[in-house]
């Protein structure tokens, strides 16, 4: 395990241009393996995770190179994926676990997908439920004590038929579980979500070559209806993965700590279902302009500017804490363990609700949340589906525990640049896990 020590800071300046998307880094290898022809990505992701999807595209006889300038080739299995001569291990990656599930299982082969301690804790149920209802021939592994299934998963491959499924929970790597399934079982699969969550994959798969069609509510902001036709075939693409907006939020929210911080940050994913940290940042006091936006495979790349207000003028509008609940706490889910580490040094503090799911992550991320604010001597209250935080408090430096989780090792780095006092943060490597170079980055952009 390695500690990282962090020093106070007074300001944050600088650009920077973050790694590719997690998300769609894990959508773009695995359609691309699957698709027929070679696909070239830029800026794929540098994190673990998509990593951890492209080594389980190889075993499934996909050609993954790794170019010299960066690009990443895949040449896809032309619908076909091959029997893997080992178990299929997803790292520490719920992504790949859930979604390589849906993406397989009609595959005629016999499948066991692992992870690492994290992964097998968490919960598959949610894409047993939806596969089985298709036809899938999907086991959980049942330990001692347990009353929902875990990984590992073993799949033996059969054909799927369509279904008409509402998620139950907002989670996209259900919806794209079943929409991976959908595109080749036989018949339209239709989906509908109580809330809407992020649409890459509706986009990586447009941009793949499949049909899939979109039927919006009346009412703005409802989650679209999907139906995807079975027996697709998918045709490789050349794309730039955008900048990751969930990596980006650690700067963000850094910045607005310091007054007169300036950011710049470039080739950012943009994508609405995503952004909106963007809406947040502004609501507690940054300042943020869009300098360029563009649109490619339906995601949208841009480059924002990000000043804090100087000291004395502060937004002075708002005297409760900012809320976040509903359909905003499904949209935030990956910012929520920066936005509430930062919360304690914010004008008016943070209500946190309905983000239950937190408890499920990597770690159990409101325990792990509240351990380290409880650690740094901060003021707040835990429920069990978030957190209330008030402003306005001086907090000292502290030995961190991430959990071995990546957004709580970062959101905590981030807190204690404005600590009194060093802070140590212990287990700093899974950072990795998403961010391989956070730290650096942190280095060059905080001023000391
Ligand atoms: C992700 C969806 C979210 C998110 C995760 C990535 C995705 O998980 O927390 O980091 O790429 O679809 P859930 O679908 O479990 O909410």
């Amino acid at each position: 395990m390695s500690t990282q020590l962090i020093r106070p800071a007074r300001s944050l300046q600088g650009s920077l241009t973050v790694p590719g998307d997690k998300s769609i880094s894990h959508r773009y290898a695995m359609l691309a393996g699957l698709a027929e022809g070679t696909s070239r990505l830029s800026n794929f992701s540098t994190g673990a995770d998509p990593h951890s999807s492209l080594a389980c595209m190889e075993a499934l006889g996909a050609r993954v190179l790794h170019n010299p300038d960066g690009t990443i080739e895949i040449t896809g299995v032309s619908g076909s994926f091959r029997q893997p001569a080992a178990l299929l291990d997803c790292g520490n990656s719920g992504s790949t676990m859930r979604m390589l599930t849906g993406l397989i299982a009609s595959h005629p082969h016999t499948f066991t997908l692992t992870g690492d301690p994290s992964l097998t804790l968490r919960p598959m149920e949610r894409i047993r439920n939806p596969l089985i209802q298709m036809g899938a021939k999907l086991y959980l592994t049942l330990r001692e004590g347990d009353q929902q299934g875990h990984a590992p998963i073993t799949i033996h491959g059969t054909p799927l038929r369509a279904i008409d499924f509402t998620t139950p929970i907002p989670s996209a790597q259900v919806k794209t579980a079943v929409l991976f399934a959908g595109l080749q079982a036989e018949g339209t699969t239709s989906l509908s979500e109580s809330i809407l969550t992020r649409d890459h994959t509706e986009h990586a798969l447009l941009a793949f070559g499949a049909t899939l069609t979109r039927t919006y509510a009346r009412v703005p902001d409802q989650p679209a209806r999907l139906s995807i036709p079975g027996g697709q075939r998918l045709h490789a693409i050349d794309a730039t993965v955008p900048g990751d907006i969930s990596s980006a939020a650690f700067f963000l929210c850094a910045a607005l700590l310091f007054p007169d911080s300036n950011l710049v940050l470039d080739s950012l994913g943009m994508n609405p279902t995503r952004a909106a940290l963007l809406d947040v940042i502004a609501a507690l006091g940054g300042k943020i302009k869009v300098l360029a936006v563009e649109e490619r495979h339906g995601e949208l790349i841009g480059t924002i500017q990000m000043n804090s207000a100087p000291a004395n003028r502060a937004p002075a509008a708002a005297t409760t804490p900012f809320l976040i609940d509903g359909p905003l706490t499904a949209q935030l889910i990956d910012e929520l363990p920066v936005l509430a580490a930062i919360a304690p040094f914010t004008a008016n503090g943070l209500i946190l609700r309905d983000a239950q799911e937190l408890r499920v992550k990597e770690s159990d991320r409101i325990a792990l949340v509240a351990k380290n604010l409880r650690a740094m001597g901060a003021n707040f209250t835990e429920n069990p589906d978030g957190l209330e935080i008030p402003g306005n408090q001086t907090l000292h430096g502290a030995s961190i525990d991430s959990g071995s989780d990546h957004r709580i090792a970062m959101a905590f780095a981030i807190a204690a640049l404005r600590a009194t006092g060093d802070s140590e943060i212990h287990g700093a490597e899974a950072a990795a896990i998403s961010f391989p170079e956070f730290f650096t980055s942190l280095d060059a952009l905080a001023q000391r």
